[in-house]
């Protein structure tokens, strides 16, 4: 499925849209193989996305004791510390729910030796999907992504080593910019996906967004470039404040029409 860019009004609309996205394809999972698995995407945006799932109107939807929740990346922090993606999601989502905690998968952020966690994650990711390390990447229903106004997304931070990697899974990157290492998902895992979406909000995104979008080819440099999964959808739900610098409007959802 080509590229999608649906623009919203606000923050909230884009929300709205991403929680209700989730229902949909966590109800057509289910349906069709009795399981879902996503992957939670961290950093700040997706709170309000995951509170509105957390609303019975929505949670009363899906059947949580058949979801799987992964991670795309964590933060080198223990899971209560309030930089923890786990942290957001639990708050906000996981608490809420009545999902089996044997199906929450948290990256052990916290570990002295995250290439040692990343590793496990791993394993975990090839028991969860049934798969050897050496097989293909799993294959998520939905990963969930926001992107920083620097064009990264996940833990793949500009001109960072996890960018080039193509065969592990899961890797500890070191990142300079945040003075720190973190735990991610790596390109051909968010590649393999039925659907990635994005979700990104606020004036503070325009310049990348437009870049990641619409500017030359440079993934080193605006690494949200580098996902394209190779058969599945990428969807990105933009409001209007950070798709005030795109060339080309995004598609209005509700009148599947460009915004003016
Ligand atoms: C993280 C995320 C990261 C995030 C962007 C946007 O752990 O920080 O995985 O990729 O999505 O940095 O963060 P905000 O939503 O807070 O702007």
């Amino acid at each position: 499925m080509p590229r999608v860019i649906l623009g919203f009004e606000d923050a909230e609309a884009v929300a709205q849209h991403a929680a209700r996205e989730f229902v949909r394809r966590a109800r057509a999972a289910i349906a069709a193989s009795g399981i879902f698995r996503v992957a939670l995407a961290g950093g700040s945006t997706p709170r309000r996305s995951y509170e509105l799932l957390a609303h019975p109107s929505l949670a009363n939807q899906v059947d949580w004791e058949a979801i799987h929740v992964f991670f795309g990346d964590e933060r080198a922090v223990l899971p209560d510390h309030p930089d923890s993606n786990y942290r957001t999601a639990f708050e906000t989502l996981l608490s809420r729910v009545k999902i089996p905690d044997a199906q929450i998968h948290r990256m052990q952020g916290e570990r002295a030796d995250l290439d040692t966690a990343a590793t496990e994650y791993e394993a975990t990711l090839a028991e969860s999907f049934d798969l050897t390390v050496e097989s293909s990447p799993p294959r998520f229903d939905l990963v969930m992504l926001g992107m920083g106004d620097d064009g990264h997304t996940a833990s793949l931070f500009p001109s960072t080593g996890a960018l080039e990697e193509r065969r592990a899974w899961v890797v500890a990157n070191d990142v300079p910019q945040k003075g720190t290492r973190r735990i991610t998902l790596t390109i051909p895992v968010l590649n393999a996906a039925r659907c990635v979406m994005f979700t990104v909000e606020g004036h503070d995104k325009a310049a990348a967004l437009a870049a990641v979008l619409e500017g030359p080819r440079d993934p080193r440099l605006y690494p949200s470039q580098l996902i394209a999964p190779e058969d599945g959808d990428l969807l990105w739900l933009v409001d209007r404040a950070a798709a005030q610098s795109l060339a080309i409007k995004p598609q209005d959802p509700s009148h599947s029409r460009s915004l003016s």
